[in-house]
């Protein structure tokens, strides 16, 4: 039988709907700051649809850009103004960035408190340790689909390809922390099929179009595709979707799986930021 397919467009709808509602009425409206170093076509794409979500809900999006030129000094002065700004409730640094910049450093600058990618190392330990509202939004998201889609999670056997930052390590994490059992690979992992086929869920974050074949899952497997590959002006993930979607029970498609989700966590953890800053009158512990 067919995979079910997820519908992510709807899940992040809903959760979008969800926070418009919570935010009806409010005064000021929260404010997502998008700083963009130089010109990446892929930065711009996202950062629009990010923007676009924004406007749904009703969060006012601020597009700092700042060239290329800019140095790692001039970056983080820009951060710093973005940090004490009082009408800036979230700042996101669009990554990559130039090769020069040390993203770690840039990622430190941040306030923990505005850090709604869940990137800083203050949100990330609370990621790994199960606590905290902020959580990096791909992981969150896989996450919250996994779950909204009725998957028990406690017991089963996750794959985890792929360990950056951005996707890798916080949903390995996150995983053990719904009491999966989480195995994660990478590039320098061999004879990858032996593990992705003992895996109840399989989840692909490489960016190698169309590489999980179906003879590498076990019937039944739930398949999370997280890659993001343009073939032309195609979108692909890194699921060979048609026969794998044959042989798994549920399926995340590229485009319209992950993706929105994503997107949608960071709206949630937009409204978070802004509501622990503005509405739980705590300031003196955020500023
Ligand atoms: N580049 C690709 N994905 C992301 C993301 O989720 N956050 C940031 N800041 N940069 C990205």
């Amino acid at each position: 039988m067919a995979a079910v397919v997820v519908d992510g467009n709807k899940l992040a709808q809903e959760v979008l709907s969800e926070i418009s509602a919570k935010l009806e009425g409010a005064s000021p409206k929260p404010t997502l700051a998008f700083v963009l170093v130089g010109k990446n076509h892929a930065s711009e794409i996202y950062a629009k649809k990010k923007a676009e979500d924004c406007r749904k809900v009703g969060i006012n999006s601020l597009l700092v850009r700042l060239p290329a030129s800019f140095t790692q000094a001039q970056i983080i002065n820009k951060i710093r103004e973005l940090n004490a700004d009082q009408n800036v409730d979230g700042i996101i640094v669009q990554l990559p960035l130039p090769p020069k910049i040390d993203e770690n450093k840039i990622i430190e600058e941040i306030s923990p408190h505005k850090d709604v990618d869940g990137f800083h190392p203050y949100n990330f330990g609370n990621t790994a340790l199960g606590v905290g509202k902020i959580a990096p939004c791909t992981a969150a998201g896989v996450v919250y689909l996994l779950k909204k889609s009725g998957i028990k999670l406690e017991g089963k056997h996750a794959v985890v390809v792929g360990r950056s930052r951005i996707v890798g390590k916080p949903l390995s994490l996150m995983l053990l922390n719904e009491n999966c059992t989480v195995t994660v690979c990478h590039s320098k992992t061999k004879g990858l099929p032996k593990y992705t086929r003992q895996a109840d869920i399989v989840c692909m974050a490489v960016g190698k179009p169309r590489m999980l074949k179906a003879s590498m899952i076990k019937k039944g497997a739930i398949v999370i595709d997280i890659g993001i590959n343009r073939e032309g002006e195609k979108l692909v993930g890194d699921v060979d979707f048609g026969p794998v979607s044959r042989k798994a029970s549920l399926i995340t498609p590229v485009p319209g799986g992950v993706g929105p989700m994503t997107r949608a966590m960071l709206i949630k953890n937009t409204f978070e930021c802004y509501r622990m800053r503005r509405m739980e009158n705590d300031s003196k512990k955020l500023s």
